[in-house]
């Protein structure tokens, strides 16, 4: 598995797999097929009320603690340095573990400098490896990563073929920040798994759509968490390591580019409203 090198020195998976909407009646089974494919880093949150699923199929493994990367994240209504405090432990104990290896801000919105503060204190008393964000656009990011003490190490937001995030990634890495992608097939959305362009070049290699738009995203060097409740589909979702896409095809790629969110837009007043609606 490729890794890459955070701005702390701490190694991560560059590939891992994700739990969102995933059922917390369905999340252990899920973990434990992505670990037995080879699968080392799990994406959770406080959120989507899994970790303990993640921390039941982790304790279960056999696999050293040590050889997998845990990633969650602090949700709003949990923002505030008091309450993200208390809910970084509490993340702990639901994922059986006594270090988080990134843990993450969910969302760009409410009192996010006090949990920020929260997070940096738990990181130097050793409890997170490494601390970051998750959609913070531009101006956000660039607000929060200049006022804190220490520098996101990756921020996690809507990347894919269709929403490509080149000039935010560009931003993050002059900050020394990994960009992180959620919804590496946007869940399917505006016909991505019978793309046309993305078929063809497929056919190119012998890989799947969702093998081709996953590889294209490891080349651009963008950590990816792609989700399958199959373990047919995770074992085809990891197997991008043996072929590489020619420049022509992340050129051809880079035009199917929109530039827009297939889900919210987190400038949107609607969208603000929508998430003061979950605190
Ligand atoms: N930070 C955030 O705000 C945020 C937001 C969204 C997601 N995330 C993270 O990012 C992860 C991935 O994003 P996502 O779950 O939203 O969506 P996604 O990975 O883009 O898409 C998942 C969808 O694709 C299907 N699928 C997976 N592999 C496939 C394949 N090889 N062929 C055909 N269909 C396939 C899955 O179906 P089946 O499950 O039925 O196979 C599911 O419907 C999440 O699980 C979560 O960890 C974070």
């Amino acid at each position: 598995m490729d890794t890459v090198k955070l701005n702390n020195g701490v190694e991560m998976p560059q590939m891992g797999y994700g739990v969102y909407q995933v059922s917390p009646a369905e999340c252990e089974r899920c973990v434990s097929d992505a670990l037995k494919v080879g699968y080392r880093m799990i994406d959770t949150a406080q959120a989507y009320h899994n970790e303990e699923g993640v921390g039941n199929a982790v304790g279960k493994s056999g696999i050293d603690r040590k050889e997998i990367f845990l990633v969650s994240k602090v949700w709003i209504s949990n923002y505030g340095y008091e309450k993200a405090k208390a809910s970084i432990d509490e993340s702990l104990r639901k994922l059986q573990t006594d270090y988080i290896d990134l843990m993450l801000l969910h969302q760009p919105f409410c009192d996010r400098y006090g949990a920020y503060r929260a997070l940096e204190e738990a990181y130097k008393d050793g409890k997170l490896r490494a601390i970051g964000v998750s959609n913070f656009y531009p101006d956000h990011f660039i607000d929060l990563a200049s006022n804190v003490e220490i520098v996101p190490a990756v921020n996690q937001v809507e990347t894919h073929v269709f929403d490509q995030q080149t000039e935010p990634q560009k931003i993050m890495e002059e900050f020394g920040t990994r960009i992180m992608s959620w919804g590496p097939f946007a869940e399917g959305r505006n016909g991505f798994f019978t793309n046309p362009l993305l078929a063809g070049i497929g056919g190119k290699y012998g890989k799947s759509v969702a093998q081709v738009a996953l590889r294209w995203l490891i080349q651009r060097g963008v950590i990816i968490i792609p989700k399958s409740t199959h373990i047919e589909r995770m074992r085809q979702n990891i197997d991008i390591f043996d072929f590489s896409l020619a420049d022509e095809d992340m050129a051809a790629i880079a035009t199917l580019d929109t530039g827009r969110s297939l889900f919210f837009d987190h400038h949107d007043a609607e969208t603000t409203r929508m998430f003061m609606g979950w605190k």
